[in-house]
């Protein structure tokens, strides 16, 4: 990191100096740290568009450019030579792992993929319909009633410990989630098996028959958590940074991140692209539902479009459409007209001048759902999907913010519109 300088002068004259830090690649920052003190002002930034709010070494995105990086490599190389665990190494350690590390990682996450017995006593408590994203969000949280001699922030053994289990447990909570929405028995993780294909098999076998793994399931799920493993300070992950900012559990800051992916604009978009899709039905309706997406009046958006740093194409968009059409061809023919009328609508609104000149183009999640269809998962698991490509990267980032010397508790400040200080007046006087 470099530091330059910026001179801010108040209008009444006052100068101030800010720091300017230049990172290995990107934009550079102004530190407004000392603003508030030399100044009396405060920088103003709904929804963080112009903010950087924490110096990261883990990844990195042009948005103008369409560039997805993770810890330098580039996203499209990882997606065609790489596997989800081996990428979750590189999260984690910052390096790719040799042959060695790569083995006894591996074994560490075949090996914690159990949960206490007693968290499976939760799932009899839901109701047999909760959403699979509410149980996720509520077991995570309860992991840390479990595993809490094992928690002590500051501990960097402790901290490898929470990583390893978030990465090894999620699929297996997951699983259990779908098991009571179907009424199904829960299927125990089966360690001989890689991670995808042990989700798989957790998901869809039944203690009644054989299930044979379908090779390019357990490929097409891979891919998709390799492209959903981190995407520097998104929703999800900042959230995450926040709560664990105040030194609470890290099972916790993991709960709230998966709270925050929840939202439609977020990992929900997954399974609002379906629903969308279903309601158009087909391509003759594309025109009223592009129409209504253009008009101020109406709350519709093009799920699965859009972005807020990328504006020329997003990058796991390309990768996953490939694979989409891979998928479809091999396993879900079922769902061929699904496809071309998602390609319809791509089409349509590509071409749309409103959707170019806003820069609104297909992100991951347009077609991601498309894949999870054909796999076989419900809608309702899509977003659960997103969150355990995802947690090994809130886990990354939640232990740089940790290590961090010079990290401090998130505590942004406001612009106050309310009222200014007015007297009480008594129940029996208003
Ligand atoms: N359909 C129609 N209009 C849109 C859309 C859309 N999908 N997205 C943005 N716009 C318009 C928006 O109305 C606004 O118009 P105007 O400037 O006239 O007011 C303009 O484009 C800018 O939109 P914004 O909401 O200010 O942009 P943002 O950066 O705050 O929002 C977004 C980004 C992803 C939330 C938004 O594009 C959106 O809601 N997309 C649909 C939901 C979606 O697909 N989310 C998944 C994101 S990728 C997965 C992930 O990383 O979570």
């Amino acid at each position: 990191m470099t530091t330059e300088a910026f001179r801010l002068t108040s209008p009444d004259g006052k100068e101030t100096e800010l720091p300017v830090h230049t990172g290995t690649v990107g934009p550079a920052v102004i530190d407004v740290g000392k603003l508030y003190k030399e100044q009396g002002v405060f920088t103003y930034d709904p929804g963080f568009v112009s903010t950087g709010s924490c110096e990261s070494d883990i990844t990195y995105i042009d948005g103008e450019q369409g560039v997805l990086m993770y810890r330098g490599y580039p996203v499209e190389q990882l997606a065609a030579h790489s596997s989800f665990i081996e990428v979750c190494y590189l999260l984690l350690n910052g390096e790719l792992p040799t042959a060695d590390e790569l083995d006894q990682f591996d074994h560490t996450i075949r090996t914690h993929t159990m949960l206490n017995e007693g968290m499976l006593n939760f799932f009899k408590g839901f109701r047999y319909d909760a959403h699979p994203m509410a149980m996720l969000s509520a077991v995570v949280g309860s992991m840390s009633a479990y595993y809490h001699d094992t928690m002590d922030v500051h501990n960097a053994e402790h901290r490898d410990i929470f990583a390893h289990r978030i990465v090894a447990k999620l699929p297996t909570i997951a699983a259990a989630a779908y098991k009571l929405n179907i009424g199904q028995p829960f299927m125990y993780p089966r360690n001989d098996l890689k991670y995808c294909e042990n989700f798989l098999q957790m998901l869809f076998s039944v203690p009644a028959e054989p299930y044979e793994i379908d090779p390019v399931a357990a490929e097409a799920l891979d891919l998709l958590f390799i492209l959903h493993a981190d995407h520097e300070q998104n929703c999800s992950t900042s959230t995450v940074r926040m709560a664990g900012s105040s030194g609470a559990n890290p099972y916790s800051a993991i709960a709230a991140g998966i709270s925050a992916l929840w939202g439609p604009a977020h990992g929900g978009a997954n399974e609002a692209v379906l629903k969308m899709l279903w309601e158009i039905g087909d391509a003759s309706q594309i025109p009223k539902f592009v129409a209504k997406a253009k008009d101020k009046d109406d709350a519709f958006r093009l799920m699965g479009f859009g972005h807020r740093v990328y504006k020329s194409f997003d990058p796991r968009a390309t990768i996953i459409r490939d694979m989409c059409h891979k998928v479809l061809n091999q396993l879900g023919h079922n769902d061929a007209p699904m496809f071309e009328l998602a390609l319809e609508l791509e089409q349509v609104a590509l071409r749309d001048e409103y959707f170019i000149e806003k820069n609104l183009y297909p992100n991951v999640d347009f077609y991601s759902g498309i894949i999870y269809r054909a796999l076989g998962i419900p809608t309702s698991m899509f977003t659960v999907m997103f969150a355990i490509g995802r947690a090994v990267g809130w886990t990354a980032h939640w232990r740089e913010m940790i290590a961090d010397p010079h990290g401090k508790i998130s505590r942004p400040r406001q612009l106050y519109t309310g009222a200014p200080e007015r007297n009480y007046v008594p129940v029996g006087e208003r």
